[in-house]
Formats: C-alpha cells, sequence, structure tokens
C-alpha cells in the first residue's frame, strides 16, 4: 500500500519562498544547476525536471531539448511559467503540478531526470527515486544536485564541525550521499557512475544514476 504523506507544509513553505527564490540562490546554485541542465542534455533530448521550481534551470538546457518539469508548488510553477514565456524557452514543454513519487507520465518516457535541489526535501526519497527509474528509458541517468553529507572521512568530519553553522543558513548534512547508493543497490539495473562537487567548493555535489541498457 503506498504510503501518504502530509505535503501541505511543503507547500505553504515555497509559497512564501516563490517570490523571493531567485534573489536568494540565482548565483548560489548556477554552477550546480548548469552542470546538471548540460549532463542530462548529454543523454538526449527528451528530459524531465522534478522539482523545477522558479524555473532557474530551465534555460540552461540547450536548445535542442524537450524539457518537461514537474512541481508540487503552484507558486513557484507560476514562476517557471513566467520564465519560459518572458525568455522564449523554446525548450520548455509543459509544466505541471505534480509530486515526485507518483509521477504521472508512462514507463520509460525520458533520456535524463535532473532533481536540482529537492532529493533532500522529499519525505520518501526512495520512493521518488522508484518513480524517477521507472519513467527513465534504458542507457538514460538520473542526475541530482544537492547538499549530500559525506559518510567517512575528513571532509564528513569538517561537515559534522560545521553542521551548526550549515542549519543557521537553512542547509542540513542530514541526507548523506550513500543514500543514492544504497537504493541503486536495491535496483540491479541502477547504478551510481560519479559524484562530484561542485561550486561553492563542493559544499553541493552532483550525482549520475545510470539506468542499464
Ligand atoms: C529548493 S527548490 C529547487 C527548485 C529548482 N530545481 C532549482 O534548482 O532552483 C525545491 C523545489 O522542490 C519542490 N518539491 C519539494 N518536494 C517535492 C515533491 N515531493 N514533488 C515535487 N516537487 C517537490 C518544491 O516545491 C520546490 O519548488
Amino acid at each position: 500500500m503506498a504510503v501518504q504523506y502530509d505535503l501541505k507544509e511543503q507547500k505553504r513553505a515555497y509559497a512564501k519562498w516563490a517570490p523571493v527564490y531567485d534573489a536568494v540562490y540565482v548565483k548560489l546554485l548556477a554552477d550546480a544547476q548548469r552542470k546538471a541542465a548540460h549532463a542530462a542534455a548529454s543523454c538526449g533530448p527528451n528530459i524531465l525536471e522534478v522539482g523545477v521550481g522558479t524555473g532557474l534551470v530551465l534555460p540552461y538546457y540547450p536548445a535542442h531539448c524537450h524539457v518537461t518539469g514537474i512541481d508540487l508548488s503552484f507558486d513557484m510553477l507560476k514562476k517557471a511559467v513566467e520564465k519560459k514565456t518572458e525568455r522564449r524557452l523554446r525548450q520548455v514543454g509543459l509544466l505541471a503540478s505534480m509530486d515526485a513519487c507518483a509521477l504521472g507520465f508512462a514507463d520509460a518516457s525520458f533520456d535524463a531526470i535532473t532533481v536540482p535541489f529537492v532529493i533532500t526535501l522529499v519525505p520518501d526519497p526512495e520512493g521518488a527515486l522508484d518513480e524517477m527509474r521507472r519513467v527513465l528509458k534504458p542507457g538514460g541517468e538520473i542526475i541530482i544536485a544537492s547538499k549530500l553529507g559525506a559518510d567517512a572521512g575528513p571532509a564528513m568530519h569538517v561537515e559534522s564541525m560545521l553542521a551548526p553553522l550549515v542549519k543557521k543558513v537553512g542547509w542540513s548534512i542530514a541526507f548523506k550521499a550513500s543514500r543514492l547508493s544504497n537504493w541503486a543497490a536495491t535496483h540491479p539495473d541502477m547504478k551510481v557512475m560519479d559524484i562530484s562537487p561542485v561550486f561553492p567548493a563542493g559544499f553541493f555535489k552532483m550525482a549520475r544514476i545510470k539506468k542499464a541498457r
């Protein structure tokens, strides 16, 4: 039986974020967003962005792509629709309200799925990854950009020391990178290809998870 979550709180939070989100995050997230969009485009033209928000990533997809965006929050989506119109982003198609854990698309619909700064917010990230795997074509990739906490070594110790400071600015180290590899390990057709540091100074990471052909 599917687990039910109360997503109203998430929607309320992003209704407040929508008017100021771009001003706060446009520079901080740009490197990861641009890299995620380009990595997705290298897999093929049909791309799904999960948690498209205000559409900050949309201009980074090359013109030959066909990008579909979904998000829980109408307020964030409204900004994405405005961006698509104002900037004439022809690579952007459907922008729709949807939960990452219940994607209304047929199996094997997309060449790549981008998940920029979203996975740590989803109450059931493994459930969302299951859905992404379902709608991803064989040979395609799920590309995740996020604050992914280190699992071991000096990076983990530094992060643990800085955790209270990081929390003060609204980020958490609680979602470890191993959560992605543990999920992939339960699916023989899914493999974590790479987890690499991105701006600023590796604070964020980009993970590429590939589905076998
Ligand atoms: C931090 S913003 C990231 C927006 C955009 N991807 C970016 O990089 O600027 C997180 C977005 O994820 C959306 N979100 C959170 N949980 C979600 C879920 N379960 N399904 C779909 N979208 C979700 C929020 O509404 C919000 O717009």
